[in-house]
């Protein structure tokens, strides 16, 4: 946090006696601090371990001046799901998380001579934020906007989690109309694909061509299984992902609350 200048996170823990017991990591956007890894060692749950965990978050993004706090859940965690209706949180939207095992042809794939896409440069991050922001809900929007910042992928943090990343944009003449960033190694086993970011022009072609080029550039990393997560609604249908070979695995949904800031 030193070397970034600015605060990015809190993770909070509750220990007795010595011992750590739960934990919640809070990092910190423009209009919310997103809560993650909430969890309570199973011999001490049912305290309100995590109420009090939870409640001094909340005091943090309400001081820090973010009126929401949100997070994402399984939706069939039923401890969790109602640990957070019991302190105010509602939907605010649906994703799916989609899993693919490494083709044995991953590798060779280039992408079409009419696919135009070129790795991602950070001048680019305006009008992606700006084609994201047009893709959101009003709702999610007001929570979770995002911000030309939101696509680079800071140096320091993944040498420091010790993973590979790399990002690609697709472009409609010098205009980029769509985002993927793929990462490999670090804390996961799983290779990550971020959600694709399409805009509304984009053929099915040329978002294949997208998803294509962040795989091949897995399978020459690793030959891991990719994993990709994408909200109901969004431009990339399931349809498209299963003729990649991706498979749904599990949903999760996206919950907000006031932080009372
Ligand atoms: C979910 C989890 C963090 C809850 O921690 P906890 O310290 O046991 O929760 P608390 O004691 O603070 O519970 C507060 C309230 O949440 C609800 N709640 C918590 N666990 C519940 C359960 N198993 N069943 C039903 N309601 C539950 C209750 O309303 C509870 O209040 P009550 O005990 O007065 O009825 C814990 O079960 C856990 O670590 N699970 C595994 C990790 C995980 O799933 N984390 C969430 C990721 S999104």
């Amino acid at each position: 946090m030193r070397l970034f200048g600015r605060r990015i996170f809190d993770l909070w823990v509750a220990e007795e006696s010595g011992r750590l017991v739960g934990s919640t990591l809070v990092t910190y956007g423009a209009r919310a601090g997103f809560l993650s890894s909430v969890a309570v060692r199973p011999a001490y749950r049912r305290r309100g371990i995590a109420r009090a965990l939870l409640a001094r978050a909340h005091e943090e993004i309400r001081s820090g001046h973010r009126p929401y706090a949100a997070l994402q859940v399984l939706r069939e965690n039923a401890p969790a799901q109602a640990l957070y209706a019991r302190l105010g949180y509602r939907k605010l939207s649906t994703s799916t998380v989609f899993a693919r095992e490494p083709g044995p042809t991953d590798a060779t794939y280039t992408p079409p001579g009419g696919a135009a896409i070129r790795v991602f440069a950070r001048p680019d991050g305006e009008a992606l934020a700006a084609l994201v922001n047009a893709s959101l809900s009003p709702e999610v929007r007001e929570v979770l906007p995002s911000s030309p910042g939101a696509f680079s992928l800071p140096p320091l943090l993944a040498s420091s989690t010790h993973s590979e990343s790399t990002a690609w944009v697709l472009l409609s003449g010098e205009r980029p109309v769509g985002f993927l960033r793929a990462t490999v190694g670090g804390i996961t086993r799983s290779a990550h694909l971020t959600q694709p970011i399409l805009g509304p022009e984009v053929g099915t072609e040329s978002a294949l061509a997208l998803v294509r080029t962040g795989l091949a550039w897995i399978a020459s990393h690793a030959p891991v299984r990719a994993v990709v997560e994408v909200p109901e609604g969004a431009t990339l249908p399931r349809e498209t992902l299963a003729t990649l070979g991706f498979g749904s695995k599990f949903t999760t949904d996206l919950l907000v609350r006031s932080s009372g800031a």
